[in-house]
């Protein structure tokens, strides 16, 4: 799929279907986060890819805004190091590759915000030194429900030429 399409067709998924999704795809997704640039290329992340089934039930008690979790293939925990200064903008482009990249092969995933972080890194051994940026759930999902209208501001709320104002914009 076209990196625009992706974009402007890219939705929050908080339903899936079972349904596995292949080693190599799994994989394109979690190189896709490592790929991604950083501030003085400092790649200021970690990311622990959940796959075991009663791993992923148990993100679900630590997943507050995102108990759909559990329903996943599988799970990416986005772990960012607060040492390097520019660590949660890094880690956020790190999401949108792969959540792209997930997006293009047909698999929906959900920025999931509210976290019981102390518990969290409890359950997964994550050193108390790294920031747990988002748990971000990949799999298939009934396509139906994609491709919603965008609830987005129009471009005359957001886009200016040439000067903040001026909002002759085609
Ligand atoms: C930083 C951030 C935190 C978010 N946290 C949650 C969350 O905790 N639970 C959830 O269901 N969606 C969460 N979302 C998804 C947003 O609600 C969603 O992106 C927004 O409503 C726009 O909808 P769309 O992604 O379908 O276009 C989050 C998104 C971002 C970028």
């Amino acid at each position: 799929m076209d990196v625009f399409e992706c974009v402007k067709t890219l939705s929050s998924i908080r339903s899936y279907v079972s349904k596995a999704v292949p080693d190599t795809v799994v994989r394109e997704v979690i190189e896709a986060g490592r790929l991604a640039p950083s501030a003085h290329n400092d790649q200021p992340w970690q990311f622990v890819l959940v796959r075991d089934k009663t791993v992923l039930k148990g993100l679900e008690t630590y997943c507050i805004s995102g108990r759909f979790v559990s329903e996943v293939d599988f799970a990416v925990v986005v772990l960012t190091d607060p040492a390097s200064k520019w660590h949660e903008i890094d880690g956020t482009r790190a999401v949108q590759n792969m959540v792209l990249t997930a997006w293009s092969r047909k698999l929906g995933s959900c920025w999931i915000g509210r976290l019981d972080r102390e518990g969290l890194m409890k359950y997964l051994g994550i050193p108390g030194s790294l920031n747990v940026l988002t748990v971000l759930p990949f799999g298939y999902f009934d396509e139906r429900r994609a491709g919603a209208v965008k609830n987005r501001k129009p471009p005359g709320q957001a886009f200016h030429l040439n000067r903040f104002g001026n909002r002759e914009i085609k």
